[in-house]
Formats: C-alpha cells, sequence, structure tokens
C-alpha cells in the first residue's frame, strides 16, 4: 500500500482541510475529527479501538486552532474536550488503495506469470515479517489468485504448518486439514473422482465461502489430472465489457448453492458476481454441479439463463485456462473469491493433501507483511 504524507491541515469552510504531498485533499466534519482522536483518553493505538463515547460528543464540536508537527495533526477544541490527535494510522487507510496490488487480472494465463518459491524458503523466517520468498509468495497470491511453491514435505502436518503461516483451518464436512484421493472417498461429492472438474469455486453452499484453499501434491502416477486455474476477476472484467446487461443481472441475481450427503443439507445463495460498496468485483460464485433449483418469472429466467451462458462461455475458453500438472512436493495456493479451480479426468493415482483458510486471514496476513 503506497501510502502519502500529511502536508498540511487547515481550517477550511468550517472543515478540517488536509492536503497530502500526492495532491490528494481530505474534508472532515469537526465531530468526525473529535470521534476519530488518537489521543490516550480517546483511543487505545495498539489495539485501534475506540473509547471515546461518540454518543457524547457535542454535533456542533467546533475547534480553537489546528496545528501540523511531525506528520501529526493536533486539534484544540473550544469546550472542555482533550486536544484531538490525528496521524496517517489513521488518516492513510482512507487515502490509499489497499488493492493496488490485487488487480493484475489475467485473461490470458501467460500473464499470470507467478514464480513458485521453495518451500523452505517460504517457510522460514517469523510468519508476519516480510522476507524474500514469503514476500514473493504473497505478493503472487495477492496479485494472480494464487501461488506456487515446491520442494515441500508432503504430511497432513505439513499442509497444517502451512495453513498456520497464513491463518486457521476452515473446518467443514471435509475436516480439517483433508486429503483428496479417487481412492479414499469419504465423500461422495465430484472431486473425490477421476473425471474432469470445469472451473468452479467452492463452498457455493456456505454463507462465507472459503477464501483459500490448497492443494498440497504428495503422490501423483498415471496421466492426467493437471490442475485448471481461471482468473475470475478477469472472466468477469471480459462480460462487463462485451456483455453489461449479462454481468449486471449475474450481480442482482442470487443463486442457491447446495451440498447434500446423509446428515449434511448445506444451502446458501449469492449472486454469481458479487460486487463491493464501490462496485468493483469482489467475489466470484459459481459451481455448475452444486447449484440448487431456482426459478425466477420469465422473461427473467431465459435472460438470467442467457447471461450465465455468456460467463460460462468466457469461464470455459481454454485459451484463459492456466493449466499445471502438480508433482509430489508442489503445491497450489488459491484465492477461492477470486480463481475458479477445476482439473483435467486422470488415471493413476493422485493424493492432495488440503484446507480451507478464512479470506481474511489472508488480508490480515498481507497487511503485517506489508504487501496491502
Ligand atoms: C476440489 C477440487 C480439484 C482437483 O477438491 O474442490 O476441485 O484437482 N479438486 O482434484
Ligand atoms: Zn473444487
Amino acid at each position: 500500500m503506497v501510502v502519502p504524507r500529511i502536508s498540511a491541515a487547515d481550517i477550511v469552510d468550517g472543515h478540517l482541510h488536509i492536503t497530502f504531498d500526492d495532491g490528494q485533499r481530505l474534508d472532515l466534519p469537526w465531530f468526525w475529527v473529535r470521534d476519530h482522536s488518537e489521543d490516550l483518553q480517546s483511543f487505545d493505538p495498539a489495539t485501534g479501538q475506540r473509547n471515546v463515547d461518540t454518543f457524547s460528543i457535542d454535533r456542533a464540536i467546533r475547534p480553537e486552532s489546528v496545528s501540523l508537527a511531525d506528520g501529526v495533526i493536533r486539534v484544540s477544541w473550544a469546550g472542555d474536550d482533550p486536544e484531538s490527535l490525528l496521524s496517517l494510522a489513521t488518516l492513510g487507510p482512507l487515502v490509499s488503495d489497499d488493492r493496488s496490488i490485487r488487480q493484475r487480472r489475467w485473461r490470458d494465463p501467460a500473464d499470470a506469470t507467478a514464480t513458485s518459491q521453495p518451500w523452505a524458503d517460504v517457510m522460514s523466517g517469523a510468519k508476519t515479517e516480510p522476507s524474500d520468498a514469503w514476500t514473493a509468495w504473497l505478493a503472487d497470491l495477492d496479485r494472480y489468485g494464487f501461488a506456487l511453491m515446491h520442494d515441500a514435505p508432503t504430511t497432513l502436518d505439513d499442509a497444517q504448518a502451512l495453513a498456520d503461516r497464513i491463518g486457521y483451518v476452515r473446518h467443514t464436512i471435509f475436516g480439517g486439514v483433508y486429503t483428496l484421493s479417487a481412492e479414499e472417498v469419504p465423500h461422495a461429492d465430484s472431486a473425490y473422482g477421476t473425471d474432469t472438474l470445469l472451473p468452479h469455486t467452492d463452498g457455493t453452499y456456505s454463507h462465507d465461502a472459503p477464501g483459500l484453499q490448497f492443494f498440497l501434491c504428495s503422490e501423483r502416477t498415471g496421466t492426467g489430472g493437471e490442475s485448471v486455474l481461471v482468473d475470475g476477476f478477469a472472466a468477469a472484467a471480459a462480460l462487463r465489457e462485451g456483455d453489461p446487461d449479462a454481468f449486471d443481472i449475474l450481480t442482482r441475481v442470487d443463486v442457491p448453492g447446495r451440498y447434500l450427503e446423509d446428515g449434511v443439507s448445506l444451502l446458501s445463495r449469492r449472486p454469481t458476481i458479487r460486487l463491493d460498496a464501490t462496485g468493483e468485483v469482489e467475489q466470484i460464485t459459481v459451481n455448475n454441479y452444486d447449484r440448487a433449483p431456482f426459478v425466477l418469472p420469465e422473461p427473467d429466467l431465459s435472460a438470467w439463463y442467457d447471461a450465465y451462458a455468456a460467463f460460462h462461455e468466457i469461464i470455459n475458453d481454454r485459451s484463459s485456462w492456466w493449466i499445471m500438472r502438480l508433482e509430489p512436493g508442489d503445491c497450489l495456493m488459491l484465492d477461492n473469491w477470486r480463481c475458479l479451480h477445476g482439473r483435467m479426468g486422470f488415471s493413476g493415482r493422485r493424493v492432495f493433501h488440503g484446507a480451507y483458510l478464512n479470506h481474511e486471514d489472508l488480508e490480515s496476513r498481507l497487511r503485517t507483511v506489508q504487501i496491502a
């Protein structure tokens, strides 16, 4: 994240007017300034938690003076309130784009130039500190929606260690860290077969679909079984450009996903393309295998099928598929809110260990190593 410095703070037209050294400006009402003060009565800098009682602040609070020294804005108030402080810790995130790296969309797999890192290098050092391989690996995940390692040890404990380095293993019907193999089949799900799986996201049946998942290959014989990735953000951008009406439909229609097995009946619904409050694509949710029945009145249903088919066509354009056969010791981590994954049909023995993690824990790790 590139954070500009504060270059000036003044009283302008009844607001606090802040200028940053990259030319950005911010006008802040006085009430907001008092509510966000970093003085130690109002705020705990260690936790970032607010201690001031927002609802006791005078809505008409007015300043006596404003100054800027050592990068900190100080506001003294006309009444009894303590002097308020504002620093870049509070203001920086308001004027910086913490997704700046994330938008390296790739339609052409040749543009997804993630570099496979040696496991030992990624896993050494503190998990909260930048280091060459760890930073490069996380940056790939952030830029391209996936990241690669090689020469990994391949037990379930190793898979657990990788998950621990980022955040927490998500426990689901598949367990915590789990093994995926067509020979030991604990679930009837299509993932445990040997057929081709077209690109999809996992957890369409979960209200909070896993943000990350990984495959650590421990055994491999036979042919086929290549892993496939598609950048869902790039696919959504292509749809938005080529067929804005279809894009709009897929951002508005909730599609249900379900998972059924003995004693389990999971169901959730979300739009295929979920936007954030600014209109940026935040999450792709698509799994035609797991789609549950739903119906719309005509002509909306036909329009939805057309839009869904247009997106399907973009996703299944094989020239946009990133394809790699994972061999023992290879590990593929992917952002399940962004990249769709699939696999080619295969023969032979193919054993992967994997786990799901939360998206917010990836985002947290990216911040602690100063990538985002
Ligand atoms: C899955 C899945 C792909 C593979 O487990 O969710 O899609 O490579 N597996 O077997
Ligand atoms: Zn899957």
